[in-house]
């Protein structure tokens, strides 16, 4: 009789069966009970391969530990998954959030611009606070880039203008990526200028219409490029690019505080750069 067939077999057990069964055949019950229970042995037997569900998560479990511990051991600390980049895989990340946000008002975060040693260094993008201690040559006292340390000069960070755009208002900032046309341009000499309006003479006008079409054309693409030019520094300095920085916190400032700042208008810089226009003539 086959384990099935037992294990849905009625009260009454085949002469067969009490010649092979290891059961005493004393009392019918307690037989078909120890029947039962080695029908359902035998069949768990048959159908297992030795391991349970909870046997399988254990190993994956054991094993993923035991990757991110040897994997933070031999990057010194730095990558649970052997170097895998994104900001979820950094352990500095888990510690940050595991210590919790900082929040600092401008004049606070002025105290984190590498004077006092004990401090770390710190700058902020559009709001955004990053420790950048790592490189003391570059923002500290002294480096390089000393000027973005402790304050938000987003502005300056996309115009370039490093002395006057220290600033984290943006209003305007898309006017360096719209184009101007040619005889517009800054900087051009005289007769550079002259030529220009010569050949601006001689093109077709634009409608009202179409000149209202490209206008918003022209913005829409511009303030697509400060997010985009925006989002390549919050990358270098979240670590998405390798460095060791890492986002602490946010600044804090208090409502309408943008609305209490002068309207600046492009630097010279940046009105330098501006992209000038194509025409055929
Ligand atoms: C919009 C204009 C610019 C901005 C906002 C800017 C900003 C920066 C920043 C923040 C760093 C440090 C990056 C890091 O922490 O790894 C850097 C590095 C550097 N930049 Fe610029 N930069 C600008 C234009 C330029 C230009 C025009 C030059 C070349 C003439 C230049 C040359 C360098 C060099 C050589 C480094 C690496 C050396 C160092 O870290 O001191 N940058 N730049």
């Amino acid at each position: 009789m086959s384990s099935s067939q037992r294990y849905r077999g009625t009260a009454k057990a085949e002469p067969t069966d009490m010649k092979t069964s290891s059961i005493p055949p004393t009392d019918t019950g307690a037989k078909e009970k120890a029947e039962l229970k080695e029908a359902v042995k035998e069949q768990a037997a048959a159908t297992s391969n030795g391991l349970s569900v909870l046997d399988i998560l254990r190993i994956i479990a054991g094993m993923l530990i035991l990757s991110c511990g040897l994997s933070y051991l031999s990057t010194s600390g730095e990558s649970l998954t052997w170097g895998y980049n994104a900001w979820w895989t950094r352990a500095r990340e888990w510690r940050s959030l595991i210590q919790g946000e900082i929040s600092l008002t401008d004049s606070e975060l002025a105290l984190y611009d590498g004077s006092d040693p004990k401090k770390p260094i710190y700058l902020a993008l559009n709001g955004t606070i990053y420790d950048v201690s790592i490189s003391p040559s570059t923002y500290g006292p002294g480096g390089s880039y000393h000027f973005f340390a402790g304050r938000d000069a987003a502005r300056a960070f996309l115009t370039g203008c490093f002395a006057e755009d220290s600033v984290p208002d943006l209003r305007g900032v898309e006017q360096m990526y719209m184009p101007v046309d040619p005889e517009e341009k800054v900087g051009l000499k005289p007769e550079e200028r002259e030529k220009e309006l010569e050949k601006a003479q001689k093109r077709k006008k634009m409608t009202k219409g179409e000149l209202k079409n490209r206008h918003a054309q022209e913005l829409k693409s511009a303030r697509k490029q400060v997010v985009a030019g925006l989002e390549s520094w919050h990358k270098l300095f979240r670590g998405d690019k390798g460095k060791k920085y890492r986002r602490v916190g946010t600044v804090k400032r208090e409502e309408g505080w943008l609305e209490k700042m002068p309207k600046r208008g492009l630097c010279e810089n940046a009105e330098k750069g501006r992209p000038v226009r194509k025409y055929d003539v």
